[in-house]
């Protein structure tokens, strides 16, 4: 294996989403560089429709710059059951243009006020990218949103996110439980497994 072949080159500026993917792997002999490492400080314009096009948008991205490295994306939409799949594809930005998560999450929790049915699953997408050939991966988690706020590990929606078989939100479980089963850890297992065969 070259150099090139044993580095993954993971178009993300989110720290958290880095440490996720990097738990998930270092059992491999990959070194995952980030878009920090390579000198990139701005996010890639995530301009697609669906979280399927905006995984590819920031792979090509970086494939265009990297074209002899593996890379990878990733996108993740939170799916709510009661409001038709709604963020999705605005996951980020549901709660105004700032991506604020306080905003977010406090707009999530007044859409579903009143409403009984609070299923709700992560559904992310890997993209990667090697020799200029794409295959995606989806990683999906299922779960409900809570009553309120609760925990202070993770980002994002997981202090409002508890998935099926607990009782407790991602933030209350924390980083080590939840890479066994989120959405991000799926997708990137599916991943590896295509990686080795
Ligand atoms: P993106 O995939 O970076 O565009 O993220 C979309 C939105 O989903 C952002 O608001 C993230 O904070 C949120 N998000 C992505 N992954 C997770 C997660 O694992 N837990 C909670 N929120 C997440």
């Amino acid at each position: 294996m070259n150099s090139q072949s044993n580095r993954i080159l993971f178009a993300t500026g989110n720290a958290h989403k880095l440490e996720e993917v990097r738990k998930v792997l270092k059992h491999l002999p990959y070194e995952i560089i980030s878009l920090k490492d390579l000198g990139i400080d701005y996010d890639i314009p995530e301009t697609g429709d669906t979280l399927e096009e905006n995984a590819t948008i920031k792979s090509t991205y970086l494939a265009e710059r990297y074209p002899d490295y593996h890379i990878i994306s990733e996108d993740t939409g939170l799916e709510v059951h009661a409001l038709n799949g709604a963020p999705g594809v605005i996951t980020a930005r549901y709660g105004g243009p700032e991506k604020d998560a306080q905003q977010n999450m406090k707009k999530v929790l007044f859409e579903l006020q009143g409403k009984a049915n609070r299923s709700a699953q992560f559904r992310a997408i890997l993209s990667h990218i090697f020799k200029g050939e794409e295959k995606q991966y989806e990683g999906i988690v299922k779960g409900s949103i809570a009553m309120k706020q609760s925990g202070n590990d993770g980002f994002g929606y997981d202090p409002i996110f508890i998935p099926e078989g607990h009782d407790e939100t991602f933030a209350d479980l924390g980083d080590e439980i939840k890479i066994k089963m989120s959405h991000r850890a799926k997708a990137v297992e599916k991943f590896v497994k295509s990686l080795e065969e």
